[in-house]
């Protein structure tokens, strides 16, 4: 499963890149707003720091046509492998089927059922991102909707790939990297918690105490 932050704050997509194995970026429009600062300032800059790594873009119009427009001035200033979000609306759909046609890389988003990933599938969608936890906040799974949709792409042979994003704990991402997900977008403290572990640090210092007493303080495998 690969793993993308979903953020667009620069610093913080540096620190992460940094020290996790993260494939890439994805933003939404709500995202982009959280910088301040404006869109393609911050996503040329997302861009090129993360040079052939996927960037994910989302579209704001809400009809079909606005939506392609909008997809070729992404892809204009950030580059034809962006990916560009759309919400799986009729309209949405409508868009879909057309820049897939025209070779463009989708990510079908705004995704609560699995109807909706079938038909982005069907649509032509590279990508498509089911809301996990907005899913448990309806009184729904998102985990087990999410793997129906992943059955739907496998079993019936589409070459759409899950994108989850909307996670709040390292359980709900553990459980699609187990079902074979091909994607989790999570936000950097998501991120930073897939490793967060008192028993580990424990562990970790505690074979440091025992080797400075082996050999003395301050010292490693460098100069024992
Ligand atoms: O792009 C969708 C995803 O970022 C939503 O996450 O945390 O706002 O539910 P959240």
């Amino acid at each position: 499963m690969k793993l993308l932050i979903d953020d667009a704050n620069i610093a913080k997509i540096k620190e992460i890149s940094e020290f996790f194995p993260v494939d890439g970026v994805t933003t939404n429009p709500s995202i982009l707003a959280k910088s301040g600062r404006p869109p393609f300032e911050v996503l040329s800059e997302i861009r090129e720091f993360l040079g052939d790594k996927e960037l994910h873009v989302q579209v704001i119009s809400a009809d079909a046509e606005g939506i392609m427009k909008e997809a070729a001035k992404i892809t204009e200033v950030l580059g034809k492998e962006t990916f560009i979000k759309i919400p799986v609306t009729r309209e949405g759909l409508k868009a879909m089927k057309a820049l897939s046609a025209d070779g463009y890389k989708i990510t079908a988003t705004a995704i609560y059922t699995p109807m909706q990933a079938y038909l982005a599938a069907r649509a032509g969608a590279d990508y498509a991102a089911p809301y996990v936890n907005r899913i448990d906040n309806l009184g729904a799974n998102g985990v087990e909707s999410a793997m129906t949709m992943h059955d739907i792409f496998v079993n019936g042979g589409y070459k759409t790939e899950i994108l989850a994003a909307s996670f709040k704990n390292s359980q709900q991402v553990q459980a699609l990297a187990a079902y074979g997900c091909g994607c989790a977008t999570c936000a950097p403290d998501i991120i930073e918690g897939l490793i967060a572990n008192p028993t580990v640090t424990y562990a970790v210092e505690a074979f440091k105490k025992d080797f400075e007493g082996l050999v003395g303080e301050g010292k490693t495998m460098l100069d024992c």
